[in-house]
């Protein structure tokens, strides 16, 4: 942790108390979305982390950037490995695979993403082979010194004219000491009539959430279903983009079987598999109910290149086709596709993105030019109800379109953007897909060029989100909703931080940062409807909205201080509440304003919540230190 970044900005010193009064009613009807999650392939969050699948380079998949290898893998014993391309390969989408020979016990083990976490539980497997085989193949976990900790024979029924794939599975008895395991798949040599074999896709996977084959892994997806996210924007980010124009995120080639699915080279540094494909977002999002905010590559990649106009349809008509299979009756082309891969009902679609940031890389004269309102038009024509957004605010929104307002920045410029959205008048809903404090105040705000970004998120960042956040739920009419990003940081490898949530390969690994209690808290309160409030007292070093849930009929307040020299008295009083009134309070704080929490150490936010009794008048009376974030709800 760089110190010298550790300069607070001008404590504001506050004694008297915060005198509010909350009308019964005036205030505008709120997003019903709020908070949610943003995913893409970043930080190995999705293949080795979010992506159940066990096995490293499963299937040698390689691209100009990234090209095929071996890495992931070793020879048992004797064996010599060799990747090759043969005429008949498993698909087209997976030319390479690995040819396994020598005499003896012969074949390969794979190392995992960082290593195999083995729990007693049953472990799914599979592998294509393709050669004459009369023996059996023996799969196995093994740990670091050599154990044998589960292991099962397979019959071959491997011939030399096909590939053939062979199930299997793994059920160890015991928790490994450690995750440094590794997976094993041997055979006979001698049985083998070329003297070898040649194999790909090799696959293993743990229980999953929902027990979904080709699955998510479960620790991450219980920490995201305590969030309760309530949307997912997907995929991406830069990850949508791609570094070339070729190399952009391609729907059709993350669906159907896995042997169709060719992989990318993407934006972070490798090459990923395409196993967790658009069918595996939506059922993520039917899994954890939240509302699929799709983005659709716009014609701009992060290399600065862009479609030209004239070339601009078949990228339109692409996510007319994306739309059509997600959302189209099994009459259609590509809803007949969807139902071929298992999914016979249509999803429904309500939010579609155009792009990633084209204010950025370039792109912002051609994305106003031609490029957003070519996929708009077409999407509008289409799909009248979809709620189309342009992935900036930095234009002129057409027509019923709305926005993606992204934020990183330093703590200081997060408190002084509180009220930016009081002054937003525009009618076009603003989606804020992208929140972040990256970087310690340090005076001046955040150099893209020069700057140290925190490895997670720290308390007095998170209380700066949340004091921006309060000044959206206050305009909650024209925000759509909210999403830290990125989300996921695999310890083992990444890129950006900080993130959402951070783990390593082992189970129960993944750590809630300081902001996912902010934003949970928040999350779990949430308000149909704001309610105005009035105060002799100016926002800072308090920060606040009120408003009703009107399922529950229970009114509710949520607040921030942020650098005060004191703690900080509340008066509140609810119109609509008379004396007697109780309420719950849930004031969230930590020991010091750069704590974290980090993976493998204690939760530092501390959560306490007491019940108070609205006084004379329907007043609720309590206190707030600094750097706290409260919710107040009635009873
Ligand atoms: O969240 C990480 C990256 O930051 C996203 O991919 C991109 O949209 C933004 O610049």
């Amino acid at each position: 942790m760089l110190r010298e970044y550790l300069l607070l900005p001008l404590l504001a010193a506050y004694s008297a108390a915060y005198t509010i009064t909350v009308a019964k009613s005036g205030g505008n009807v709120t997003s019903n979305l709020q908070y949610g999650a943003m995913e893409e392939e970043i930080n190995h969050g999705g293949e080795g982390g979010l992506y159940a699948e066990l096995i490293r380079n499963r299937a040698f998949q390689g691209s100009e950037l990234y090209p095929s290898n071996l890495d992931g893998w070793s020879a048992v014993g004797e064996s010599t490995l060799t990747l090759q391309n043969l005429s008949a390969p498993l698909s087209s989408a997976l030319p390479t695979s690995v040819k396994v020979e020598g005499s003896g016990t012969i074949g390969f083990t794979n190392m995992g993403f960082w290593g195999i976490d083995v729990q007693p539980q049953k472990y799914t497997g599979s592998f294509y082979v393709k050669g004459s085989y009369s023996g059996s193949f023996k799969a196995s976990l093994q740990s670091s010194t050599g154990k044998t900790l589960a292991s099962v024979e397979i019959t071959s029924k491997s011939v030399s004219s096909k590939w053939v794939q062979h199930d299997f599975t793994l059920t160890p008895t015991t928790t490994a000491s450690n995750v440094n395991n590794t997976f094993s798949l041997t055979f006979d040599a001698s049985q083998a009539s070329s003297g070898s074999l040649d194999f790909n896709l090799i696959s293993l996977f743990p229980p999953t959430w929902n027990n979904r084959p080709n699955g998510l892994r479960k620790d991450l997806m219980q920490a995201l279903s305590d969030f309760g996210p309530k949307f997912l924007r997907f995929p991406g980010g830069n990850n949508l983009e791609g570094e070339t124009i070729d190399t952009r995120w391609k729907w059709n080639e993350t669906i159907g079987p896995l042997t169709e699915r060719p992989g990318r080279p993407t934006t972070w540094g490798y090459e990923e598999t395409g196993g967790m494909g658009l069918v595996e977002y939506m059922e993520w999002c039917d899994d954890l109910s939240m509302e699929p905010i799709l983005a659709i590559w716009s014609g701009l990649a992060l290399n600065e290149d862009v479609v030209p106009e004239a070339d601009l349809d078949i990228y339109v008509e692409d996510a007319l086709n994306e739309l059509e299979f997600l959302t189209g009756s099994v009459d259609t082309e590509y809803g007949a596709l969807r139902a071929k891969y298992g999914h016979p009902d249509p999803w429904t679609i309500n939010y579609v993105e155009v792009g990633n940031e084209d204010n950025d890389s370039g792109g912002l004269s051609t994305y106003t030019a031609y490029r957003f309102a070519a996929f708009n038009d077409a999407i509008a024509a289409k799909h009248p109800n979809i709620q189309v957004l342009a992935s900036t605010i930095d234009m002129t929104l057409p027509g019923s379109t709305g926005g993606d307002y992204h934020q990183y920045d330093v703590p200081d410029n997060f408190v002084s953007e509180f009220d930016m959205w009081d002054s937003y008048t525009d009618a076009h809903p603003i989606l804020l897909g992208e929140i972040a404090a990256l970087e310690y105040n340090n005076g001046v705000g955040l150099d893209w060029s020069d700057y140290t970004a925190s490895l997670y998120p720290w308390w007095i960042g998170s209380v700066a989100e949340a004091v921006f956040l309060l000044g959206a739920e206050r305009n909650a009419d024209k925000i759509i909703g909210a999403t830290y990003a990125p989300f996921f940081m695999n310890l083992d490898s990444y890129e950006w931080s900080p993130t959402f949530l951070a783990f390593d390969s082992k189970t129960g690994s993944v750590t809630k940062s300081t902001s996912y209690y902010v934003y949970t808290l928040f999350n779990h309160n949430h308000m149909t409807n704001t309610l105005p409030a009035t105060s002799a007292d100016a926002f800072g070093p308090l920060y606040y909205v009120s408003g009703l849930d009107n399922k529950t009929n229970s009114h509710i307040w949520k607040g921030a201080v942020y650098n005060s020299t004191a703690d900080v008295p509340v008066s509140l009083k609810f119109e609509s509440i008379g004396q007697g009134t109780t309420a719950d309070l849930t004031i969230l704080t930590a020991p010091d304003a750069y704590s974290m929490n980090e993976v493998g150490e204690a939760n530092i936010v501390n959560t306490k919540t007491t019940i108070i009794k609205a006084g004379k008048s329907g007043v609720f009376s309590f206190s707030l230190p600094n750097l706290s974030v409260a919710v107040l709800t009635t009873n």
